[in-house]
């Protein structure tokens, strides 16, 4: 028996600011027979649905837990189980969404969602919403642009550490580095034996209660960043066009 699937739907609500979530997306939740969320198996806490809130009229929305780990078999076990739920529901023929924070396929649980169903049932129906980044709306907050010119932007994370910023420095003009939360102080130091304190912008939970944009780095030394925080960061033009 062939199965009618409904479309798995991917969800980018933006990074904060509820205003900055498309209207294709908008369209799409209210169309969608279900909608999905991921949450830390800590707590039911979902940051994308406090986000999409206001706008889903009190509907309900299943949350799939997420293992807040990096061992590579709990996570894989985690998205087979959250993609055969998934799956479940498209089975009947509903179209499901399932809402992430920013944009889905950067740094998001919808990558490792998309790709398992993929894999467990190849036919079923996969469309993906961009949403706003992170780093797009940080750098319109703190009128930062991200590239000028023939420069080029390195995205990277900081969730080990420095390492991917010392490889990036080499390579790129600019880097925006995401994750940096739990790391900072390693990545302060790197930033600074780079010379670069002055040419790094730091823009904390950029359009929710409390976002702070930060130019001189030197301010955040020893401080604890939220969790929502990212850099920024301008390495000098030869042309000296960079205040
Ligand atoms: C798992 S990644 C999610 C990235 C997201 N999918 C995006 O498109 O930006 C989480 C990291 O994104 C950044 N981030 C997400 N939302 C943010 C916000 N409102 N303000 C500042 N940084 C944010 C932080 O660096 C955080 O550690």
């Amino acid at each position: 028996m062939t199965i009618a699937w409904g479309t798995l739907f991917g969800i980018g609500v933006g990074p904060g600011d509820p205003d900055l979530i498309t209207l294709k997306a908008l369209k799409v939740l209210k169309s969608v027979g279900h909608i999905f969320a991921a949450s830390s198996t800590k707590n039911e806490y979902s940051l994308a649905l406090d986000i999409v809130r206001r706008h889903l009229n009190g509907r309900n929305v299943e949350r799939l837990p997420f293992p807040m780990t990096k061992a590579a078999d709990v996570l894989t076990a985690a998205w087979e189980e959250n993609a055969q739920r998934v799956l479940e529901v498209l089975a009947t023929g509903k179209d499901a969404a399932f809402v992430t924070l920013g944009d889905p396929l950067t740094y998001s649980t919808f990558g490792y969602l998309m790709q398992t169903v993929k894999r467990l049932a190849p036919g079923v129906p996969i469309i993906t919403i961009p949403g706003v980044t992170s780093y797009n709306a940080a750098a319109a907050l703190s009128h930062v642009p991200l590239t000028e010119g023939e420069e080029s932007l390195y995205v990277v994370s900081g969730a080990l550490g420095p390492e991917k910023l010392k490889e990036a420095v080499n390579q790129t003009d600019n880097i925006v580095m995401l994750k940096v939360y739990r790391n900072f102080a390693a990545i302060y130091q790197t930033i600074e034996e780079l010379g670069l304190l002055d040419c790094a912008t730091c823009v904390s939970r950029v359009g929710l209660t409390g976002e702070t944009v930060a130019y001189n780095l030197r301010a955040l030394k020893d401080r604890d960043l939220p969790y929502l925080s990212l850099l920024i960061i301008k390495k000098p033009r030869k042309d000296g066009l960079h205040d």
